[in-house]
């Protein structure tokens, strides 16, 4: 199970009072329980109320309800479905374009780079188990980036795919860039008419993606469930769908996420993963003026992890004037360039460290070398994961010397089940503070603006 540790050293030295985090435990086991009855609330036939809408708690039961349902229902359930489309698609094609946007295609792209091979799209195939190389489009109008990838993609010898994903079925962003794929994909096939074999899409049960879907024949397509919003849905077909395509265990994923709702639920607020994390941040924004949640990921593997909370964390209680401002950075390449400002800087960040405490790869050394001109003879026998050990010592020492508060968050392993954990964990803690601050963590209003805005001068 993942693990959270308050540096305890800075417990009365580094801004929080041990009283601090005592104090929000009757707060923060009273939202766990309205937490709890949203979900119920949200699956039942009752009404929700108004001053609970838009209720997007379908997220907090999907990894068991999925998994149950796969159980019952075996071949025809929703997950070996996705699981058959994802084969289906990896027989039929050698890369495959993921079209989405915000929470329709960071999630995703968060488990490829966790989970994957680094260098996933660049090596043999053989090294990522003849899975399609995963492309990701549709999240910006970069006029130059769709035009290299399409020229990559030409490039090919094999045929390649698009999986696209869109809750609305009528983002902008990802509808431009599906049309212009679907142009050169029908091009590029030997027989136009079956394009719909090389598409699946992820959308709402209506929409204009949906009708676009039934007008190309695709025969495959997965709905984002009611209530489960873009920012919450990468444990639904949103992120289930291209993770399969890259060959990753979605069960596993899923069975994290559910382990860490049964920890949510039965653990009490001092072992609560979840609870503990909101205590802390709260506690050092609200007391500590510490605005800034840094999430500081060790390596190179987490970064877009990193990015997904920011979404999630900024989208959601970044409202009414309030709200956090989430910054994901990556060390130790960020010591060498933010470093400066976290050791010295304002005191407005807190920061908690997302480390793995087993990697997957055997440890390299330094090794020793005729050319020691370097010095490092010294250090031969150390290794990579040596040094970044010491890297996070290090920077966590010289923090707690200068009165700076860190937390880590600790990956017991890189793999789909910890993932799973992860991701549950975040989620239902940005829920939790949400309802602390009594903000409604779903909905996101203030993105329509641009939109609006943006359809009016292009239509006009
Ligand atoms: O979290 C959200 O709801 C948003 O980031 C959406 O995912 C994003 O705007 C894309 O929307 P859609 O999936 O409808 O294309």
């Amino acid at each position: 199970m993942l693990e959270y540790h308050l540096d305890g050293t800075l417990i009365g030295t580094g801004g929080l009072e041990t009283s601090d985090l005592e104090n929000l435990a009757g707060p923060l086991t009273g939202v766990r329980e309205e937490v709890l009855a949203d979900a119920d609330l949200w699956a039942g036939d009752a009404n929700v109320p108004e001053a609970k809408q838009p209720l997007d708690a379908g997220f907090h039961m999907l990894p068991n309800r999925l998994l149950d349902e796969l159980a019952a229902d075996g071949d025809s359930s929703q997950l070996a479905q996705i699981q058959a489309s994802a084969d289906r698609l990896a027989e039929l094609v050698d890369s495959v374009v993921v079209l989405g946007i915000g929470g329709s295609y960071m999630g995703a792209r968060a488990l490829l780079e966790a989970c994957c091979h680094p260098y996933y799209n660049q090596v043999a195939p053989t090294l990522r188990a003849g899975r399609p190389a995963v492309y990701f489009e549709g999240n910006n109008v970069d006029n130059d980036a769709v035009q290299g990838l399409l020229d990559l993609l030409a490039g090919q010898t094999g045929d390649w795919g698009i999986v696209v994903i869109s809750k609305s079925g009528g983002t902008l962003e990802t509808a431009a860039a599906l049309r212009i794929f679907l142009r050169e994909l029908t091009s590029s096939i030997s027989d136009a008419a079956e394009v719909g074999k090389y598409v699946v899409p992820v959308t709402g049960t209506s929409g204009k993606l949906f009708d676009l879907a039934t007008a190309l024949g695709c025969d495959e397509r997965f709905p984002v469930p009611d209530g489960v919003g873009g920012r919450f849905s990468v444990l639904s077909a949103v992120g289930l769908l291209p993770a399969a395509v890259m060959g990753l265990d979605i069960e596993a994923l899923l069975a994290g996420a559910a382990e860490m709702n049964a920890h949510f639920e039965r653990e009490p607020f001092d072992k609560n993963l979840v609870l503990q994390y909101v205590a802390a941040a709260h506690a050092m924004e609200e007391k500590h003026g510490a605005d800034i949640r840094v999430l500081s990921t060790w390596g190179k593997r987490l970064e877009a992890v990193g990015l997904w909370y920011d979404q999630l964390l900024a989208e959601s209680l970044g409202k009414h004037e309030r709200g956090a401002m989430p910054l994901t950075i990556v060390n130790t390449r960020d010591l060498h360039s933010r470093g400066q400002q976290h050791q010295e800087g304002k005191r407005d960040k807190y920061i908690t460290n997302l480390t793995v405490k087993q990697g997957i790869r055997e440890p390299l050394a330094i090794g020793q070398s005729d050319y020691n001109q370097d010095g490092l003879n010294e250090l031969a026998n150390k290794t990579l994961p040596d040094i970044l050990s010491a890297a996070i010592a290090g920077t966590n020492q010289a923090y707690r010397d200068d009165h700076r508060a860190t937390a880590d968050l600790v990956l017991p392993k890189l793999d789909e089940q910890h993932l799973g954990q992860l991701l549950q964990m975040l989620m239902l803690a940005t829920v939790v503070e949400g309802r602390l601050l009594g903000i409604n963590p779903y909905g996101q209003p203030g993105v329509e603006a641009y939109k609006k805005n943006m359809n009016a001068i292009l239509r006009k």
